[in-house]
This record gives structure tokens, sequence and C-alpha cells, in this order.
């Protein structure tokens, strides 16, 4: 063994010889800019309650003709280009998304998009854990030799399926796009990760469909109707969070053979300052490892990690080897980890 592998942390997770490495990213958000200020012409608000509880100043809107598939194939677009991969060579593309164009699925309009004839599409929804589930599915994808490039988008346009007279919810959420090449490498850059649900929670957080009933046939009735606006009890989800995310965290630092010291960046779904200030208190790890750039987006969701994530690597702070310990969590309820090494 060289002295460079000794240094290295091994993956003991699932490690079949084919490695999966991060080789690009890239984001993409809307240019409208909504700000606290201007918020509070909307609800009753201010910008001194928002920037306090929660840390966001500002949140990107889609425009009334912008669409999700839009920016998500321009995130992918930069992510590619950023990896030196054209879009022929992607095998699969991954859009993990709540807030579709299309309720069949936007990938494959994403994937005409990028004219990414080769690859297969799909969407997976889990709402703000979409983005580390869905790099948990794609390393399955390469770590079994079935493909060898694969692109992960997390977009969502929340601002379609907030209630905006809900002052509770709406200064919470934004709109934008991130997305990672994902590709078959010697070394697995994946190290470890921990998956978790619990539907028994669901109600804390929701977007539900409404249906009323149709009446069809003298015997028969279907439900026609639409989703209801965004639903949350705040003090739930926070608690939910600051409770299970250091855990989730843990384990799969563990299932990597890493200790919290190890890490160089906490990456965190950017859901709100004071949960992500609480999970690094947790787990004792200093606010300069902590990735945050909510201020700028609030909460987008599926697209928070990734978004976060392409501004550091741009920025220079996340460089070739460091260790990353990401955590997605939120609807569902839904949460994971998954520790990996930026680059090949
Ligand atoms: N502006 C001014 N006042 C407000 C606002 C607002 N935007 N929103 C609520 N208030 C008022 C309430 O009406 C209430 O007033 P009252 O005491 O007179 O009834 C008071 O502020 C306190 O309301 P709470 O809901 O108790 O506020 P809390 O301190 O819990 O903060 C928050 C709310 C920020 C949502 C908090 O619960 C939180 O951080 N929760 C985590 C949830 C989260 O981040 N969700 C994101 C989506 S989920 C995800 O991505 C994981």
């Amino acid at each position: 063994m060289s002295s460079e592998d000794a240094m290295e942390p091994m993956s003991a997770q699932f490690f079949t010889g084919l490695g999966v490495a991060i080789t690009g990213s890239g984001s993409a958000t809307p240019e409208t800019n909504l700000d606290n200020a201007a918020l509070s012409q909307i609800v009753e608000t201010s910008d001194e309650w928002i920037s306090t509880r929660t840390g966001i100043r500002q949140r990107r809107l889609s425009s009334a003709y912008g669409s999700l598939n839009e920016i998500a194939a321009q995130a992918a677009q930069n992510a590619l280009e950023m990896a030196g991969v054209s879009p022929q060579e992607v095998d699969l593309i991954i859009l993990a998304t709540s807030t579709p164009d299309d309720l069949f699925g936007t990938a494959c309009l994403v994937q005409a998009r990028l004219g990414a004839t080769k690859a297969v599409a799909f969407d997976l929804t889990a709402a703000c854990s979409g983005f580390v589930f869905g790099l948990v599915t794609a390393a399955q994808f390469i770590r079994t030799g079935v493909y060898q490039t694969i692109v992960l988008i997390g977009a969502d346009v929340l601002s379609r399926w907030v209630d905006w007279g809900d002052r509770r919810t709406c200064v919470l959420f934004g709109d934008g796009a991130g997305a990672v090449v994902i590709q078959a490498n010697a070394r697995d850059r994946l190290l470890g990760f921990e998956l978790r649900s619990d539907g028994s929670q669901n109600a804390s957080l929701t977007l539900a469909y409404q249906g009323q009933a149709h009446p069809l046939l003298e015997n028969l009735a279907i439900a026609q109707g639409t989703f209801s606006p965004i639903g949350m009890n705040g003090q739930e989800v926070y608690r939910f969070a600051a409770r299970q995310v250091p855990e989730v965290i843990e384990k799969a630092l563990f299932r990597a053979n890493l200790s919290v010291e190890q890490i160089d960046w906490l990456l965190l779904h950017q859901a709100n300052q004071r949960i992500l200030d609480a999970v690094a208190q947790r787990l004792k790890i200093p606010n300069e490892k902590v990735i945050s750039n909510l201020a700028n987006y609030g909460n987008t969701s599926a697209a928070s990690i990734p978004l976060a994530l392409d501004e550091a690597v741009r920025q220079g702070k996340v460089q070739a080897n460091h260790i990353i310990a990401s955590s997605g969590f939120g609807a569902g309820l839904s949460w994971g980890s998954a520790i990996f090494q930026w680059g090949r």
C-alpha cells in the first residue's frame, strides 16, 4: 500500500470494487429576487423577524413563464461543463424534485433540453432529502456496473405551491436548481451513507393532493382536485431536524470509518440557519466548516445541497479530496446523510 493509499479513508459500505466520484457541479437560479423588505409588502412580517428566526434575507423566484425543466437543464449543463463530459456521454439523468412541470415526470424534458440522447431519465421524489436519496440511488447504478456517467439534479419551484398569504411558511422558501455529475471511478468517493423515513410523522410537512368527489355514474364517483399549499408544523419540523440529523450523520460516518474531526465541510439542506447551528453544535463542528448560503436563496428544497455545494466549489472553498458530510431532511418525513470526497 502506498503512503497516499494509507491516508485515504476506505468506504466500508457495499464496496464492490466499482467506485463513485462526483466530478462536476453546476447550479441555476431564476433572476427575480425578492428580499425580506419586499416580502413585508405581501404579508405582515419584517426583515428583522425573518432574518433572526431563519437567517434568510432574500430568495429567487421563478417568473410566471419560467419552468422547472429550464433551470434544471441549465444547472446540469454547468455541471457537465465542469466535469468535461458531453451530454451524449450521459447514461442516466435523475431529477430530484417535488414540483414537476408535469406529474408524469419532468426528467425527460431535461434530457431533451440537454440533448442527452443516450440517457434514460426519471424523476425522484423525496422532498428536501431528494438530493441525498438521488446520490445514493445513482451510486447503486454505478457500483453494479450498469452505468458509468450520471447527472443528478435537485431542483424545485416551491413558489408554485406556497400559500403567499401564510406568513408562517411563505417567508421560508425559494426556487432554484443544482446538479452534479457522478462517474465511475477507480477510487470510491462515496464513503458512507444512511437513509431514513418515518411516514407516521407525514402530517408535519405536506403538499397534499385534495380531491373532491366527482360523480360519473349513479354508483360511481372519482376524485378530482389539486394540491393544497404547503402545510407545516414549524416547531415539530425543527425538533425533528435537530434530533435526527446529527444522529444520521453519525451513522453515515460510522459506516465510512470516519470521525467527526475528519470532516472538512458540513453541508446540510439549507432549511434554516438555526437548524444548521443546532446540528453543528450537537456534532461539535466549528462554524467555519459549515457551508451556508440560505441567506441569499431561502429553502430551495431538493436544490439546496447541490446549489450550496456548487457555490462552495466555485469559490474555491471545497477542494479535491475534501471530505463533506451532507444531510438532507424534510417531508415524508425523510432524512439521510451521505459522506463523500470531492473530486476523482
Ligand atoms: N413574521 C412575523 N411573525 C411571524 C411570522 C412571520 N413571518 N411567522 C410567524 N410569526 C409569528 C406567529 O404568528 C407567532 O405569533 P404569536 O406568538 O402572536 O402567535 C410568533 O411569530 C411565533 O410563531 P412560531 O411559529 O412559534 O415561530 P417559531 O419561533 O417556531 O419560528 C420557524 C418559526 C422559523 C418556522 C421555526 O419553527 C423553524 O425554524 N422551524 C423549522 C421549520 C423549517 O425550517 N421548515 C422549512 C421547511 S422543512 C424543511 O425543509 C426541512
